[in-house]
C-alpha cells in the first residue's frame, strides 16, 4: 500500500462526505439502503474501509487528526442514512396508514342465554344453602311423572291433549318433579337437591307459555323439617336473588304431590307501563307422604318440602320482560343486552 500524506487523507475524507448525500438520496428500498450502507461505511469493504486502511500508514503524529476526521465523516454518513431510511419507511406506511378515529371492529363474542344465567345464579344461591344438583331423564315414565307423585289415575294433566306421549308408557316429562322420586330412591335422607331441566307440554306458545321450557326443582327431606323451613329458605332465596327490598308473598295452591301446597309470588314491574303486579314464580309445599312412600322413604320418620320454579318467568320478573317469547327468539340484539 502506498503511503499517503495527511493532507491527501483529509481531502479524501471531504470527498467522501461530499459524495455521500447524493448516493444516499437515491436509495429507496431496504435493499438499496443496505447496498449504499456497505459501499459508504462498510467495515470490510467500501470507501470508509479503504480510508481506515490508509489511516494505519500515516505517520504517528498525523493519525490523531486523521482519526478525528474519518470518525466525523462516518458519523455524518450514518446519521444521514438512518434519517433517510426512516423517512422512506414512514412514507411507505403512510400509503395505507391507520386512521385512529375509526370505530374499532368489535370482536364477536358469544355469551350465556339470560335464562341460563338465571339458572346459574339460582344454583349458586342454593349451593350456598347446602343443595347439590340432581338430574333426571327428559323421556320419563308415567310412574315417575305422575303415579309416584300422587296423581290420581284420572288427573287432567295426564290427558293426551296436555302431555306428549312417546312409545309405551313413556312421555316427555311435564315437570321436573319426577327427579324428586328418582333422587329419593337413590339417596337416603338427609337430602337437599336442586334439579334443573327441560320439560314439555302441549301448550300454545303465547306471551306467558312455551311448549318446552326449563324448570328448577328443589327438594329437602330430613327428620323434623316443617313448613317454617320451606318459608324461611324460599324467602332467603328471594332476598338473595332479588335484593332485600323486593316484596314476596306466599299463598295457598294445589299440587297432588304436596300437602299443604303453596305458591310464592314476587312483586314485579314488567316495564309495560302498567305498574307493579304480583307474579307467581314457583309452586311449593310439604312433600306428600304418598310420594315418600312411593319412593321407599319412611314417611313416619321423614318430612320435607319441595318447590318447582320456571327460570324463564324468573328472568322476566328480574329484567321486566313482558313477553316470554323473546327469550326463545334468536334475536341477538335482544339477547346481547344480558351478555356478561
Ligand atoms: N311440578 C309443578 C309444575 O310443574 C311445580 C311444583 C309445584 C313443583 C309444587 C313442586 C312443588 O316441587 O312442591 O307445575
Amino acid at each position: 500500500m502506498t503511503d499517503v500524506t495527511l493532507d491527501a487523507f483529509l481531502a479524501a475524507c471531504r470527498q467522501l462526505a461530499e459524495d455521500a448525500p447524493a448516493r444516499i438520496d437515491r436509495a429507496a428500498t431496504p435493499a438499496e439502503f443496505a447496498d449504499v450502507r456497505t459501499q459508504l461505511v462498510g467495515r470490510k469493504q467500501g470507501r470508509l474501509a479503504d480510508l481506515m486502511a490508509q489511516l494505519a500508514t500515516l505517520p504517528p503524529d498525523a493519525r490523531r487528526e486523521a482519526g478525528r476526521a474519518i470518525n466525523e465523516v462516518k458519523a455524518d454518513i450514518e446519521q444521514r442514512l438512518d434519517a433517510r431510511e426512516a423517512a422512506v419507511a414512514a412514507a411507505a406506511r403512510g400509503a395505507h396508514a391507520i386512521d385512529p378515529s375509526m370505530p374499532a371492529r368489535r370482536r364477536w363474542q358469544g355469551s350465556l342465554h339470560p335464562v341460563t344465567l338465571v339458572i346459574d345464579e339460582i344454583a349458586d344461591i342454593f349451593r350456598e344453602l347446602g343443595f347439590t344438583i340432581a338430574l333426571g331423564p327428559e323421556a320419563e315414565t308415567e310412574f315417575y311423572n305422575f303415579t309416584a307423585l300422587n296423581f290420581p289415575a284420572d288427573h287432567p294433566a295426564m290427558e293426551l291433549h296436555d302431555t306428549l306421549y312417546l312409545a309405551n308408557d313413556t312421555l316427555l316429562r311435564t315437570h321436573t318433579s319426577p327427579v324428586q322420586v328418582r333422587t329419593l330412591q337413590q339417596y337416603a335422607p338427609p337430602v337437599r337437591v336442586l334439579a334443573p331441566g327441560n320439560v314439555y307440554r302441549r301448550d300454545f306458545f303465547d306471551a306467558t307459555h312455551a311448549p318446552a321450557f326449563m324448570q328448577l326443582e328443589g327438594l329437602a327431606i330430613d327428620e323434623g323439617i316443617s313448613f317454617v323451613d320451606l318459608k324461611a329458605t324460599l324467602s332467603e332465596f328471594a332476598r338473595r336473588f332479588y335484593g332485600g327490598t323486593r316484596r314476596v308473598r306466599f299463598g295457598p295452591s294445589y299440587f297432588p304431590f304436596v300437602e299443604p301446597g303453596a305458591q310464592m309470588d314476587v312483586e314485579v314491574d314488567l316495564g309495560d307501563g302498567k305498574g307493579t303486579r304480583w307474579v307467581e314464580i314457583l309452586g311449593c309445599g310439604m312433600v306428600h307422604p304418598n310420594v315418600l312412600d312411593a319412593a321407599g322413604i319412611d314417611s313416619e320418620r321423614y318430612t320435607g318440602w319441595a318447590f318447582g320454579m320456571g327460570p324463564a318467568r324468573i328472568a322476566m320478573s328480574r329484567h321486566g320482560i313482558p313477553d316470554i317469547r323473546v327469550l326463545y327468539d334468536s334475536d341477538v340484539r335482544f339477547l346481547e343486552q344480558f351478555a356478561r
